[in-house]
């Protein structure tokens, strides 16, 4: 079975792991951001901004958010980068929701910006649609993650880049326990008094601890036949932003 539950990155059906976010994204959509802003101490606003510098975004590119959530990568993208358009998506249209109320108070600028429910297994778009493909703390969420990169590979341009940002694994061995002690005890007691979703932060937790390493999602991504697959630490490597291409018609 190519599929895994999220939690534990054990063999398991893919609706366990499916429902169990859309549950949790359902609920704590309103208070989504407050809590990444106070839980992070501000230094998630540090890595977007990590993940704008090192996208290939100009004002030619078509840009597809994957698992976009309230729009924060969207719209930073749109006040750095201004790209020719953006579609924002997501499996939950709660976040969704967030996202739309932000474009509709202009945080999109004047970048053509469109919303759209969707699976990353299965995205609604046409071969080669996009120059980049965003997706930041989405692809720990994904039970089929091999399946979920070759749809990103797919709707790619030749020569397109993916942009990822999540959470990763601190190289420095004292760093990496004193992370994994706030993600243990500290995370479902920030998450748990700001949206009363203790349960949902235990999952975050977990879901960061069974998620692949930097040179492990590299990995993913060149099974999924990315290449050029670089990555940049955030913050001592509690988090990293990869950057990987699909190769040209004449490289394939
Ligand atoms: C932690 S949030 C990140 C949102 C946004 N990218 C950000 O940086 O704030 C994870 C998002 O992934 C979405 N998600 C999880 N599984 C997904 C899937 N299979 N397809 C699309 N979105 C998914 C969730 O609904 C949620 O909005």
């Amino acid at each position: 079975m190519t599929t895994i539950d999220t939690a534990t990155g054990a063999a398991a059906p893919a609706e366990i792991s499916s429902e169990r976010v859309k549950g949790i994204f359902a609920h704590i959509a309103p208070r989504y951001e407050r809590f990444n802003a106070i839980s992070s101490f501000g230094a998630y606003k540090l890595w977007l901004r990590t993940m704008a510098k090192m996208a290939p975004i100009s004002s030619e590119s078509h840009v597809l958010d994957v698992a976009g959530g309230t729009g924060e990568v969207s719209f930073t993208m749109a006040q750095r980068k201004r790209p020719a358009s953006i579609v924002c998506t997501d499996l939950v249209p709660e976040m969704l929701e967030v996202a739309r109320a932000h474009h509709a108070e202009g945080r999109s600028g004047d970048v053509s910006m469109s919303f759209q429910v969707a699976d990353a297994h299965e995205l609604p778009f046409e071969d080669a649609r996009f120059d980049v493909v965003t997706v930041a703390y989405g692809i720990r969420n994904m039970p089929n993650r091999p399946r979920a990169l070759a749809e990103m590979l797919r709707v790619l341009k030749p020569e397109g880049h993916l942009v990822c940002l999540d959470f990763s694994t601190p190289p420095n061995p004292a760093w990496r326990g004193l992370y994994g002690f706030y993600l243990k005890h500290m995370i479902p007691l920030w998450g748990g008094l700001i949206t009363g979703d203790r349960a949902g932060f235990v999952y975050l937790a977990d879901s960061i601890r069974a998620f692949p390493d930097q040179a492990g999602l590299a990995r993913l991504m060149r099974e999924a036949g990315f290449v050029d697959v670089e990555w940049r630490n955030c913050t001592g490597g509690v988090a990293a932003v990869h950057v990987a291409r699909r190769p040209g018609t004449s490289h394939r």
